[in-house]
Formats: structure tokens, C-alpha cells, sequence
């Protein structure tokens, strides 16, 4: 059973108004807020939502508690960006009603207006999500999630509920929920992909309203260790051939445990998806990065941003006035590795307006290596940017005065990389929270290059132009300002670049 059912009786329910977000300051001296990615100034986060860029605007909704620190009667809340750095908090858009609390889902600009919610020409943003009503639940109803509407005609300020929700009912599967809604153009039609239990099922519809059951993907294919969750379909172009990627985030069964998102190249015809291959690949290898969709209405480009967090402890990091942050947003590319097809992630460009001067090193010796000699203490967000002409071993160590330290590397003789908290300071609210966590290089170069993301209480690995990535959270009990890079390959930098990141506070 999901976490969550679990935490039900542990949390009060319904919800205080005005307490929401919306105007609340952020401050920077509360231990372990994240100064470049997105947290909720106060409460509970979980799933980003109803990604959707408009009028020169990109949306943020999420999964939020405005009551507690804990999961429970979900709202979405809201967020807004002109660059997906910067972040003003939003009034909360969507609050419970008498169908449900609500659960993850997706957003469209419905530019046809082919829902006829739109007024007087103004486009309708229109949001699909699952109703999940725990009243019924406890009666041991298995219909209790089913798919819903709402829609603003003000740009995302202001939600009215469809009437005659629901728009899709439970025909009987105890986890059906997540919808992500996407125009396919090719049949003229919408097509939702859905979290069904063990498997995607796919539907479609003329007006977002009516929805016809396409088909499922999934039951025998891909990694099973949990509940399938948070789908999202999409098509990007690698050399003039359109490939489809489909996502799928797992609880638990991540290849570091608990949860994660995989997914699965292949082609979608307006009915099916039919994969490429059964191989079993991660967007993200590294335990903090769940949930993750892309933004609807951005065109060509796939900009993702995930849940930085893991259900195994999510409910118990220790953070005091909020829980939960986003991944920074990533700009997914299509990549082919030998006959196989690979999403790769990439920091999206935007972030650079956060550069502080970047001091660049060139044919560094990181046998043994104090960065901080070379570039100053860690004092805040930061970047480091490595090259080497050969993929051998070298371990980057972030420590504080209290001896705690977090490791990053690349192990050659594994060929994995590697981040490990087991000694990073808070470790000891869940036991399986001190780890070594590993992803495989997927890479076949024979140099290797390394972006890694450095903030308060979390630090992401992007190797090889971003074909494996790893996202983990830590919580010193003191911010890490010293650098050491050792290497008993006596690896040598070609490139070693350092770059202070201002907060976005
Ligand atoms: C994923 C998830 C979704 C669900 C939501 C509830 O983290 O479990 O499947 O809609 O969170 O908050």
C-alpha cells in the first residue's frame, strides 16, 4: 500500500484558508532551504503539476498541504516564473470539494477552445487531474480516484471546477490517477496517458470533456517494483526521425530504492506504444528525483522538473517550517548511444543568469586536490564543471568543520558513478537514508565531462552531457565549505571550472 494511505489518521483534515503560499516571504536562514531550486515557502510538497507555459509565463503547480509538514489532503498550490529560475508564489489554485482531494495531473492551453470553456476569444487553460475521495476509500471502494477538470480563463490566477465532474471514471483499478494531457496532432485529438496500477493506459478525446479507452502499455514491460505512477508521452526528433518517449515514475523499485522514474523510447500512433526495446533506463539514477513531467505548450523543447525527494523518507527529512523541493528544471534531448535510443538531461540555459564570475582551471593533476585553494571556500550555491580526455577514477569530497562529508565520483573499474551521504550530518531519521547510491556510465566516449550542481541540502550530477544523471538530498548540520577532489588514477583535468551561483531569494 502507498505511503500515503498510511499517514492518513496522523493528519488533520480539510484546510485553513489563506494560509496557502501566497505571500509568504521566503527566508535564507532557515537551515537547509535550497537557494536555486523551487521550495514552498512554508508546508508540504510533493508532485510538481500542471506544467504549462503561457503568454510568455511558465506555471508550477504542485502537490501541496497547506495545514502540515506532512503528506495529506492534497491541494494544488501555484507557482510562476518568466525564466524557471525565479519563482513568485501563487494564491493556491485548486483546494479539495466534495469529489475528492486533489491528486497529480497536467494542464493544456486549449487554443481550439475545443473544450468551449474559453470566453469572448480568451483561451482556456484547462487542468486534468485525478480526484482521489478517501471517504470512499475507507469503505474499501476500489473506484475512488477518477479524472477531473478545471479551468481558468484569467491565466492561471483564478479555477472554476467543471460542473459535470468527473470526465473519466474508475471502471474498477484501485490506482488510476496522474493524467497528462497532450494535443496529438496527427489524429487531431487529445490523448491522456494514465497511471493504471501496473501498467499506462492510454485515452482519448475531441474536447477534453469525452474520453475513449485507446489501449495499455506496460503490464509485462519495464521495472514493476512499485506502483506505476506520473506518466508523460512525448515526441522529440533525433536526425529527422520523430521518437516517442514515454515516462514512467515507480514506487517504490527505483534502482536505488524506492522511488524513480524510468522510461521508454519508442512509437505512439494516436492508439498505441509500441517500444523499442523492453530495456529497463532511469531519467534520473539518483534517489531525489520523482514524479517528474515536462511543461505542455513549450513546443519543440522538453523541459522537465521533478519532486526532489523519495517516498522511503519524505515525510521525515529534516526540514522544520516546509518538506519538499523541485529538481532544477531539465531540458530533455533525444541521444542515441550506440542502436539505442537515450533521454539525456541538460541544466536548462536559463539558469546561467545565476553565474557569479566562473574561475576556469586548465590540465589539472586530481591525484590529490584542495579545490578550495584554488577557488575559495563553498560559501552558497555553486557549479562545478570537470573534463577529462579519459573516464577515470576520482572522488570529489564536500566536508564541513564537523567532519561530515558528502563523496561524488566516477568509479572506473564499476564504470558507475556514485554520490554518498553516508556520513553527509542528518542521517538517522530513516534507516536506509546513509548510502552509496550508483548509476552505470552509459557513455562509450572515451572522455568524460561532469556538471555538478551544488546547493543547500542537495547536489545534482549531470556526466556526459547529461546522458546519466543523479539527483541526492543531504542535510549537514553545517553547510559544506571545503572542496577535495582525489584520484588514485591520477586523473588530469582538462578543463576544472568553478562558478558561484547566486540565490534566487
Ligand atoms: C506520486 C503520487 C501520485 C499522486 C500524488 C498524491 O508521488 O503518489 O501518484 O497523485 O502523489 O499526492
Amino acid at each position: 500500500m502507498k505511503i500515503f494511505y498510511g499517514l492518513m489518521a496522523t493528519v488533520v483534515v480539510g484546510s485553513l484558508l489563506g494560509c496557502g503560499p501566497s505571500g509568504v516571504p521566503q527566508s535564507a536562514g532557515e537551515p537547509h532551504r535550497p537557494q536555486i531550486h523551487f521550495s514552498p515557502a512554508e508546508k508540504w510538497m510533493n508532485d510538481p503539476n500542471g506544467m504549462v507555459y503561457f503568454n510568455n509565463q511558465y506555471h508550477l503547480f504542485y502537490q501541496y498541504y497547506p495545514d502540515s509538514t506532512v503528506w495529506g489532503p492534497m491541494h494544488w498550490a501555484h507557482a510562476t516564473s518568466k525564466d524557471l529560475v525565479h519563482w513568485d508564489h501563487q494564491p493556491v489554485a485548486l483546494y479539495p470539494d466534495s469529489l475528492g482531494w486533489i491528486f497529480s495531473g497536467s494542464a493544456v492551453a486549449d487554443v481550439n477552445n475545443t473544450s468551449g470553456f474559453g470566453k469572448d476569444g480568451k483561451t482556456p487553460l484547462v487542468a486534468i487531474f485525478t480526484h482521489h475521495n478517501s471517504p470512499m476509500e475507507k469503505t474499501g471502494s476500489s473506484v475512488f480516484q477518477y479524472q477531473s477538470l478545471a479551468y481558468s480563463l484569467d491565466e492561471g490566477k483564478t479555477w472554476e471546477k467543471y460542473a459535470a465532474n468527473p470526465v473519466l471514471k474508475n471502471p474498477g483499478i484501485r490506482d488510476f490517477r496522474d493524467p497528462k494531457v497532450m494535443w496529438y496532432e496527427a489524429g487531431k485529438k487529445w490523448i491522456m496517458t494514465l497511471a493504471t496500477m501496473d501498467r499506462i493506459t492510454f485515452y482519448s478525446s475531441p474536447d477534453l470533456k469525452n474520453w475513449t479507452k485507446e489501449s495499455e502499455f506496460g503490464k509485462e514491460v519495464g521495472a514493476h517494483g512499485g506502483v506505476w505512477e506520473c506518466p508523460d508521452l512525448f515526441s522529440m526528433e533525433h536526425d529527422g526521425k520523430q521518437v516517442w518517449v514515454l515516462i514512467v515514475s515507480i514506487n517504490p523499485g527505483g534502482p536505488n530504492g524506492g522511488s524513480a522514474t524510468q522510461y521508454f523510447t519508442g512509437d505512439f500512433d494516436g492508439t498505441t506504444f509500441t517500444p523499442h526495446n523492453t530495456d529497463i533506463k532511469w531519467i534520473d539514477y539518483g534517489p531525489d528525483n520523482y514524479a517528474g513531467i515536462t511543461w505542455s505548450n513549450t513546443g519543440d523543447r522538453k523541459v522537465f522538473i521533478g519532486w526532489m525527494n523519495n517516498w522511503q523518507y519524505a515525510n521525515v527529512v529534516p526540514t522544520e517550517k516546509w518538506r519538499g523541493a523541485a529538481t532544477l528544471p531539465r531540458e530533455l534531448r533525444m541521444e542515441k548511444v550506440g542502436e539505442q535510443y537515450y533521454v539525456a538531461s541538460n541544466l536548462v540555459k536559463e539558469l546561467d543568469v545565476l553565474n557569479e564570475k566562473k574561475t576556469s582551471l586548465e590540465n589539472i593533476d586530481a591525484t590529490d586536490l584542495d579545490i578550495d585553494d584554488k577557488f575559495g571556500k563553498l560559501a552558497g550555491a555553486a557549479k562545478l564543471d570537470m573534463e577529462a580526455s579519459s573516464a577515470s577514477s576520482f572522488t570529489i569530497t564536500l566536508s564541513n568543520s564537523k567532519g561530515e562529508k558528502l563523496l561524488i565520483g566516477y568509479d572506473q573499474s564499476a564504470n558507475k558513478y556514485f554520490i554518498d551521504r553516508t556520513l553527509s550530518g542528518k542521517v538517522s531519521f530513516e534507516k536506509g537514508f546513509a548510502a552509496r547510491h550508483t548509476a552505470p556510465r552509459i557513455s562509450k566516449e572515451a572522455g568524460m565531462n561532469m556538471s555538478l550542481v551544488i546547493d543547500d541540502a542537495s547536489v545534482e550530477l549531470l556526466a556526459d552531457d547529461g546522458l546519466t544523471v543523479m539527483t541526492a538530498v543531504f542535510f549537514p548540520n553545517e553547510r559544506y565549505t571545503e572542496m577535495q577532489i582525489n584520484s588514485p588514477d591520477k586523473t588530469i583535468f582538462n578543463k576544472l571550472a568553478f562558478t558561484p551561483l547566486k540565490s534566487i531569494h
